[in-house]
């Protein structure tokens, strides 16, 4: 599906990057990001532009095409990587930061990922989330059809409970992302860090 949704010359969800990861970008304290589920790279290339080292992942060779051209555009380097999260390890202290936008998969899948964070991040490393509750269905102003691919505050606490949470909030606002995300929106914010 994402493969065929990339095929077009706008980007879809624009070219700027995602505000709560601008926001939350200051906890991230070493180089090494894996943006899981970037597409376009728009938040990818954003984090090279501040100075990291981004491995930008996602099964849509159509997204990672239109990365590389926003990463060229900006004149930064971004690693992109071509996988199914469902099948990929995330390693054993790889990352200094985890960014997660948007990244929506079926519950086992994310489940798996969330779990392997706490191994595959370095020490002091950050796991940064913005995503669709269920709220969102029916609003009409992006993300998936069905409430088995969103996700909500009480899963995530349980599902990070390896790493310390410093901010997990469901809440309503407004969304301006290119073509595919407009409109007052329900989402989970979280800022996780691993602390042992
Ligand atoms: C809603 S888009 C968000 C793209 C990007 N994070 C952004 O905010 O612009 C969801 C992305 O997750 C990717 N994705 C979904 N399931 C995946 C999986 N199992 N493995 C890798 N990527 C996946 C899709 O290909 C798509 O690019």
């Amino acid at each position: 599906m994402w493969t065929e949704r990339y095929r077009i010359p706008e980007y879809l969800f624009g070219t700027e990057p995602n505000d709560f990861l601008k926001e939350q970008a200051h906890h991230i304290s070493g180089k090494e990001i894996l943006c899981i589920g970037d597409g376009e790279g728009r938040n990818g290339v954003w984090l090279a532009m501040q100075g990291f080292r981004v491995c930008s992942l996602d099964m849509a060779e159509t997204g990672l095409i239109k990365a590389v051209e926003l990463a060229q555009k900006n004149n930064v380097k971004l690693t992109i990587l071509l996988a199914d999260l469902e099948s990929y390890d995330l390693g054993v202290g790889q990352w200094d930061a985890v960014v997660s936008i948007f990244c929506h998969t079926p519950g086992l899948v994310r489940q798996k990922i969330h779990k392997a964070l706490s191994q595959a991040l370095l020490p002091k490393g950050v796991f940064i989330l913005e995503a669709y509750t269920p709220d969102q269905l029916n609003k009409g102003t992006g993300g998936p059809s069905k409430a088995e691919m969103m996700m909500n505050a009480k899963e995530l606490k349980t599902e990070l409970s390896g790493l310390e949470i410093l901010t997990l909030c469901e809440k309503d606002r407004v969304i301006q992302e290119g073509l595919a995300h407009n409109g007052l929106s329900s989402v989970v914010q979280c800022v996780a860090v691993k602390n042992n």
